[in-house]
Formats: structure tokens, sequence, C-alpha cells
């Protein structure tokens, strides 16, 4: 029997930031190094969403290609026969299945999306497309073509996810068993051992995650900054006036942000780090524990990525673009098939 299929994409839009790293990539890279025998890892570049906002198209080639070097700094085994790397476009039974997908979506379950509205709701009538509208489809045949049961992402994805198991059931009740259904978030978060989804906060304005289309930079750290950068970033995060730290998401979003980030990449349980730090009366220690963390991890992996073979690269995303061809257009067949599309 084939393997269960853990899945997931980085868009190649900017810099990756420590929020993408935690909440998607390090899941499946940790999945690649201890049980790639166990099932087959698709890491991909989802390239086709690059452009669902407005980029510069004129530098989307070498991001595509600053992905996959993050992916292998970060420990992927491209040696390893069932792990795979590719670009979506390369795969264009991607595009396909979207299409056939659209069709059995409602204009109204992408309209709740809420990635979309705060998107949307950042760009002027007329620069808001209709690929930003539909992009969870993508990325529900994203999912589906490999029959994806683990989905690594951040919580900003649940909801397209929640979304890829409603289509996919759909098309099930309706055709036939045609898609493996990716387990539910809760499942995926138990299997990547994890209570609930990661949101790295913004360190100037914690109350919103850490993303790459912040305009300023501020609060966000990007995997390639320099020492100097992580500590002045870490030093100036916006905390509160209570001093005293608590673990407390709402009340005390900041210093629950950097409490959180000690332990992830201090490497340590979140209880030991509360234990240590909740109640002392002022936040320096706190997050000078952070910024050496944070700068001790950065540099070996900012090592790692200066020594990353971009031969090895190219090949090895011939080969996996070549298979994933195969076991795409096998799923595409089955339902042009079922859809009467073909005999
Ligand atoms: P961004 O929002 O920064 O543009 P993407 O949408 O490309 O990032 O997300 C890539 C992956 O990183 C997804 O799995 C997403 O859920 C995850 N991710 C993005 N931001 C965060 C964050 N602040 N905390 C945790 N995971 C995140
Ligand atoms: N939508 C994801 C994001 O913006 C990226 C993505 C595209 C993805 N296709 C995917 C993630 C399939 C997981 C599976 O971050």
């Amino acid at each position: 029997m084939a393997k269960p299929v853990i899945l997931t994409g980085l868009r190649a839009n900017n810099d990756l930031h420590i929020g993408n790293y935690l909440g998607g990539l390090l899941p499946i890279i940790d999945m690649a190094t201890q049980k790639a025998d166990d099932y087959q890892i698709n890491l991909f570049v989802p390239d086709l969403h690059s452009f669902t906002t407005p980029i510069d198209h004129g530098t989307l080639q070498t991001g595509i290609l600053q992905n996959l070097r993050v992916f292998v700094a970060a420990g992927l085994p491209l040696d390893h026969p069932d792990v795979h790397i590719y670009r979506q476009s390369y795969v264009p039974a991607h595009s396909e299945l979207t299409w056939i997908l659209d069709c059995f979506t409602g204009m109204g379950e992408m309209g709740r999306m809420t990635q979309f509205k705060d998107k949307s709701g950042k760009l002027s009538e007329d620069r808001i497309s209709v690929g930003l509208f539909n992009y969870p489809v993508l990325m529900a045949a994203d999912i589906l073509l490999y029959g994806a049961s683990y989905v690594p992402v951040g919580e900003d994805q649940s909801q397209h996810l929640e979304f890829t198991r409603d289509i996919a059931e759909r098309l099930n009740s309706r055709f036939g068993d045609l898609f493996v259904v990716p387990k539910a978030v809760k499942e995926q978060h138990a299997f990547f051992g994890k209570d609930q989804g990661l949101r790295i906060k913004d360190l100037a304005d914690p109350t919103k995650k850490m993303s790459k289309s912040d305009e300023t930079g501020k609060g966000v750290i990007f995997m390639t900054d320099s020492p100097e950068a992580v500590r002045k970033k870490i030093m100036s995060a916006t905390t509160d006036s209570l001093a005293k730290v608590a673990y407390d998401k709402d009340k005390q979003p900041g210093v629950t942000n950097l409490l959180d980030l000690l332990a992830l990449f201090g490497k340590q349980d979140l209880a030991a780090v509360k234990k240590e730090y909740e109640g002392q009366e002022q936040y320096g220690p706190l997050k000078t524990a952070v910024a050496d963390a944070i700068v001790e991890y950065l540099t070996k992996f900012q090592t790692a990525l200066s020594k990353v073979s971009d031969e090895a690269i190219l090949n090895k995303l011939k080969t996996s673009e070549e298979q994933m061809n195969q076991q795409a257009n096998a799923t595409l067949l089955k339902v042009q098939r079922a859809i009467g599309l073909r005999e």
C-alpha cells in the first residue's frame, strides 16, 4: 500500500520569517528526518500562489530557488527516495484540478475565508484578483492531488484545510471515493505533537501575526537577519506596562509571544520557560534570553544555508517533478473520468 503523505507548501514571496519556519517548515522537516521511511514527504513551492496579490515578477525565480535552499538548510534529506521537492507550476494538474474544483465551490464559501477578507481589505477594489478569491481552491488541489493526510501549516491556514476536507467529501459523496480526505485540524495537531496551531506574533504589534506582507518589517524576524538585527528587533519588542511576566495571550500578548519564542528556539519545554520567567518584574532578562536563543539558532541555520548546493536541488527537482506529475495525473484522470470528461 502507498505510504501516507505529509505535504506542505511555502510561498516564495519574500524572505521566510521565523513564523513560516516554525509553523510551516519545521514540522515537516522533523517528519522527513525521522519518519521518511514510513511516510511520503512532499515539500513544494506554490509558485502559482505567489501573485494572488501584486508582486515584483522579476524576482520570483530567485525567490523560488531561495525557498528551496531554505528547505535544504533546515535539514530536508534530499537523498531520500520518498522525499520530494517541486514547483507547483511544473505540475500542470494543479491548475486543471483547480478549475474542476472551482465549479463545485460556492461563492459564499470562498467569501467567508478570513484570509481573503484580511488581504482584500488591504487592496483597492480593482486590485483584488479573482485569484486571491479562489486561492483556497488551488490549495485544495495541491493537497488532494497527492492524497495527503497530514498538512502542517500555521493557524492562519486551518480554515483552508477545513475547506479542503469539505470539497473532498463533497466530491466523494457525489462521485464515489475520489480523494483521500486530509485529517481534521485537531488530529493534525496531535500528529505533529502540538495542542494547537502555531501563530507567532508580530514583535512591534503583538496583536497581529508575524507576516511577510508586513510593510515595515520592524516586527518580523527573517531567517537571514543578522545577529544585530535580531537583537534590535527583540530588545525593542512591544510588551506592556504591567511589569510582571505572565503567560497570558489576551492581556500580555507581547510577553507571551516572547515566552513562546524562547521555548521554541531554546528547544525547551514551555512549562520550564514559564517556571523560570513568570513573576519576574523586568522584561529585559527575558528579551536577552530570547535574542540569544534566536541568534544562536539562526547563526547555525545561516551557515547551513551558505553551504547548500544548487546543483543537488536542481537534480532533485528534475526527478521529483517527473514523479509528482505521474502521481498528480493519476488523480486528475480519476476525477476527469468521474465527472464525464474522459471515457
Ligand atoms: P505570510 O503570512 O508571512 O505571507 P505564508 O502565507 O506564505 O506567510 O505562510 C507560509 C506558512 O507559514 C504557512 O504554513 C503559514 O500558516 C505559516 N505561517 C505564516 N505566518 C505564521 C506565523 N506568524 N506563525 C506561525 N505560522 C505562520
Ligand atoms: N496557502 C499557503 C500559505 O499561504 C501555502 C500553500 C499553498 C499550502 N498550497 C498549499 C500549504 C498546500 C499547505 C498545503 O501559506
